[in-house]
């Protein structure tokens, strides 16, 4: 901190403040430090760290900028006076009509039109951080659990548990199945709970997964589905990647499942989305619940007060969701940019020896450095992990920031720098492994 004051009385904190449950101690964030104290740069810092931690999609920004030259009515006050104060006045919770029809007609568009959503029904949110947490918030009570496949996006122990005073509950998913859910592990979570006298409120999932970079299988939402109606709990679904699956056909939303189903129990889903990582626009914090559940609308809309997106935000993404051409042509280009560059490094880890996990979707994939592990632990990971980082100078995730059961898994973020980058990356590996394989 830039000016240092003496801190000598021991003036008390909240329990909330000071909880260890934000899991900022876990290695997804000290790897992040790492590379905040030296970051790669092609030029001025060759051999500092690269950051493959980091879920950020700039495949695609070429298309959103020269959108934003061409159509300067999007993010410019163009009208003078009206402009400005319809973006300065005062806004109420429900957001801006236009943003929340743009949004709902492109989530539908995302999904190749298999799935209808009503804009009435969606809540604005800053991120899908703030969207799970106001989620969590509605449907459970401190104490009261979730239950989550594992391996997870490490995010969530601060976003579902820290200032909810909610707990996760893992469902146990491997790899001799690919990490699917199966309805075995889903009782076995179910049962966890109830031992630790636990009251289960819903299953969250992420479709498609961070961090395995896969959708799941249509078989399986429906076990899941059937589970949730049969326990009488909620069911989330996190589908924060949905634009990112690199062909549209490949994904199934838990949302054309129940349009199938003619809506029966829909009342028990939620859906969860935001633009972040298939617009690649994190900074602008834009997110969305939408609820089946006519009660969980209306409360999630009021605690929205909390984390409201601008409105200067709204209009200009409204103006932008809302051009159909441009919309089709970014999707469509997206898809195809994220498929070559997975392509890119599946081949370029396979050269090295590394296998991964079978992909179709995200920015990142799942590494199985299991075979050079000298312990088959959870230090022998972190160990192995603090050499990539130190060493090779090259932040990945462990897996087991990502709560994965099994030692020796890694998730590697591809489409957060450029091509060339991404060759350094892949060189350093090739190095790596050719240095390991000389020493045992
Ligand atoms: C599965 C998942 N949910 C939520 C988030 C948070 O996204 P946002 O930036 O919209 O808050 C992330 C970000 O990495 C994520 O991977």
């Amino acid at each position: 901190m830039g000016l240092e004051i003496e801190q000598v009385a021991s003036v008390e904190l909240s329990i909330i403040a000071v909880s260890e449950t934000h899991g900022e101690d876990s290695p997804y964030f000290a790897g992040w430090k790492a590379y905040d104290k030296d970051p790669y740069d092609e030029f001025a810092n060759p051999s500092g760290v690269i950051q493959m931690g980091l879920a950020e999609n700039q495949v695609s920004f070429d298309l959103l900028e020269e959108y934003l030259e061409q159509h300067p009515e999007a993010s410019v006050w163009s009208n003078g006076a009206p402009g400005f104060r319809e973006n300065a006045l005062f806004q109420d919770y429900h957001g801006i009509k236009s943003f929340r029809e743009a949004m709902a007609s492109f989530m539908e568009q995302i999904r190749g039109g298999r799935a209808k959503f009503d804009p009435d029904r969606i809540v604005l949110t800053a991120g899908a951080t703030a969207a799970n947490e106001v989620l969590t918030f509605i449907l459970a009570n401190p104490g009261d659990a979730l239950l989550v496949p594992t391996p997870y996006y490490p995010g969530f122990d601060r976003d579902l548990r820290w200032r909810t005073g909610v707990k996760i509950v893992p469902i146990h998913c491997h790899s001799s199945n690919n990490f699917q859910i199966t309805p075995q592990a889903l009782e076995a979570a179910y049962k966890e709970a109830e031992v630790m006298n636990t009251k289960v409120r819903g299953v969250l999932i992420t479709n498609p997964s961070n961090p395995l970079g896969a959708t799941i299988q249509r078989s399986v939402l429906e076990d899941m589905l059937d589970f949730v109606t049969r326990k009488n709990i909620h069911l989330v679904s996190d589908e924060i990647y949905s634009g990112s699956v690199f062909s549209s056909s490949e994904f199934i939303s838990v949302a054309e499942i129940l349009q199938e189903r003619q809506y029966k129990n829909a009342e028990r889903v939620h859906i969860v989305y935001s633009l972040s990582k298939d617009l690649g626009l994190p900074g602008f914090r834009v997110g969305t619940i939408y609820s089946y559940n006519d009660k969980v609308v209306t409360k999630a809309r009021r605690m929205s007060s909390f984390t409201l997106i601008s409105s200067q935000t709204q209009h200009l993404l409204a103006t932008m969701l809302s051009d159909k051409k441009f919309t089709e042509n970014y999707i469509k280009a997206n898809r195809e940019r994220l498929k070559k560059r997975y392509q890119m490094i599946i081949d370029g880890l396979r050269s090295a020896g590394i296998e991964c996990l079978k992909g179709n979707a995200g920015l990142f994939c799942w590494m199985n450095l299991s075979p050079l592990l000298e312990k088959s632990t959870r230090e022998g990971e972190l160990e192995l992990w603090n050499a990539i980082v130190h060493e090779v100078k090259l932040n990945i995730s462990p897996g087991s920031s990502c709560h994965c059961s099994e030692p020796g898994w890694f998730r590697v973020c591809y489409a957060n720098m450029s091509e060339k980058t991404l060759e350094i990356a892949l060189e350093r590996i090739r190095n790596f492994m050719a240095q390991m394989q000389r020493t045992n």
